[in-house]
């Protein structure tokens, strides 16, 4: 299977606990390349934008006012299956349900402060990536 690009972000809750080496770790370890990385901060309308297909749903300013509340690292990850892969590497977005090994079993707080987002599909990975950054910053 061709390389494949999927956008992730380590959460607040994981950056003000200093885990962004060790979510990187597992990341890397599961054979991902981190080929784009920063550290931001986003502002309201860039989480009300990213998170809009959820506008509707009963957490939406609850999600928004955390995303905002400290830094996130937004990044790029390459690899074969790079997008069924991650969201494996994650783990279910309840850390309560998630599988031994995965970055949420180990390090997310909650459903709501799990840690890690990655992309569901390769049409939302490309509109998500592409939020975030220019071509001329992803390195591969
Ligand atoms: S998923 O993976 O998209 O099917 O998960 P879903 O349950 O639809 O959740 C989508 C995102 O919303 C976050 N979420 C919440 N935030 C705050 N409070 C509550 N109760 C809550 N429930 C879900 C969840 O962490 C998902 O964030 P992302 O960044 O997309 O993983």
């Amino acid at each position: 299977m061709a390389l494949e690009r999927t956008f992730s972000i380590i959460k607040p809750d994981a950056t003000e606990r200093n885990l962004t080496g060790a979510v990187n770790a597992v990341i890397e370890a599961a054979g991902l390349r981190i080929v784009a990385q920063k550290r931001i901060r986003m502002t309201r309308q860039q989480a009300e934008t990213f998170y809009a297909v959820h506008k509707e749903r009963p957490f939406f300013g609850e999600l928004v006012d955390f995303m905002i509340s400290a830094p996130v690292v937004v990044q790029v990850l390459e690899g074969e299956n790079a997008i069924a892969k991650y969201r494996e590497v994650m783990g279910a977005t309840n850390p309560a349900n998630a599988a031994e090994g995965t970055i949420r079993k180990q390090f997310a707080k909650s459903v709501g402060e799990n840690s890690v987002h990655g992309s569901d599909a390769a049409e939302t990975a490309a509109v998500e990536i592409a939020q975030f950054f220019s071509g001329n910053e992803i390195v591969g």
